[in-house]
């Protein structure tokens, strides 16, 4: 694996390795001394061109408790915003002794660009392309569901609600659960729930209550991607927040076994109520947690398999 650009990239035997490796660099992170020297002399380069709390900060840290070097690169803050290109910006960096590159960028299909084109020879590693693919997150979340119901997935029903059509996570998630074996249904109104998601192997459908009432192990919420809509989405909040939201009403509807997942940042009072993310059953944090360790087994397996 020389570079992480799709949940496509992997087999289910490759995925679940790295998800084995991910829960043993979790260990590390519990010890006092949470420091490996893996990846000494190594430089890893956080190239963001949007906004990123969780990512950037747990591929900092990731990389750091790897023993690596890395610099943070915004693009508002370098030549990016003197119109230089992703070309350019990359071979700069490569040069200046870049052996991966953590690309997030709001197009999607610029990581895969980056990998194959040739510009540069180091890693690649997607942190969240457009609209296309989060494939760190899914393996985050994925971890999480293991470590709530164990290793094999092939039972778990797991249900993803909202703004699917601007989701990365919920396309990599799709991707990496069907995978891996479970059942996966993307719930959500029509005009964000694009029919040719069929094709990732999911069920669709276009009612939350009904769908809660089937009984999913895992009732993940996405965040409404207000930036990338077009239209005015403030005057049908009142009607998502009825329809959608996993409201503190709906919360008893959730099997008490289940659990609650969301990628963040979460918009409270919209697509989950401040009840439900901090309800004994949600995820959230742990999430971020693991985030950290599925990007030290990411980091690892990528700049290993690179020497
Ligand atoms: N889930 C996620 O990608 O969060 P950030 O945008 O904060 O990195």
């Amino acid at each position: 694996m020389r570079h992480l650009v799709s949940i496509r990239d992997l087999s289910k035997d490759s995925a679940l390795n790295l998800l084995s490796v991910a829960q043993d660099m979790s260990q590390v992170n519990d010890r006092s001394i949470k420091k490996l020297p893996t990846l000494r002399g190594r430089t890893v380069v956080n190239l963001f061109f949007e906004n990123s709390t969780r990512t950037r900060i747990s591929f900092e840290i990731a990389a750091k408790r790897l023993s690596a070097d890395v610099i943070n690169v915004a693009a508002d803050s370098s030549s990016i915003s003197k119109g230089e290109s992703l070309k350019d910006t990359a071979q700069t960096l490569e040069a200046l002794g870049a052996d991966c590159i953590v690309l997030r960028h709001p197009s999607s299909g610029a990581a895969h660009q980056l990998a194959t084109m040739g510009w540069i020879s180091s890693s690649v590693v997607n942190a969240g392309d457009g609209t296309h693919e989060h494939p760190t997150q899914a393996l985050l979340d994925a971890l999480t569901m293991q470590q709530a119901f164990g290793v094999d997935l092939s039972n778990l029903r797991v249900l993803i609600v909202g703004d699917i059509k601007h989701s990365r996570v919920a396309r990599s998630n799709a991707l990496l659960l069907t995978l891996l074996g479970a059942k996966v249904e993307l719930s959500g109104p029509a005009s964000l729930l694009p029919p040719e998601l069929t094709a990732l192997g999911v069920e669709l459908s276009n009612d939350f209550d009904q769908s809660l009432a089937n009984g999913p192990n895992v009732v993940m919420m996405l965040r409404v991607q207000k930036e990338r809509m077009l239209e005015n989405f403030q005057k049908s909040e009142s009607d998502y927040i009825k329809q959608w939201s996993l409201s503190s009403a709906r919360l008893s509807s959730v099997s008490k076994d289940a659990i609650i997942m969301h990628p963040g940042p979460i918009n409270r009072g919209l697509e989950i109520s401040s009840q439900a993310a901090e309800d004994p059953r949600s995820r959230i944090l742990q999430q971020v947690t693991n985030g950290l360790a599925v990007r030290m087994a990411v980091l690892y397996q990528v700049l290993s398999e690179e020497k």
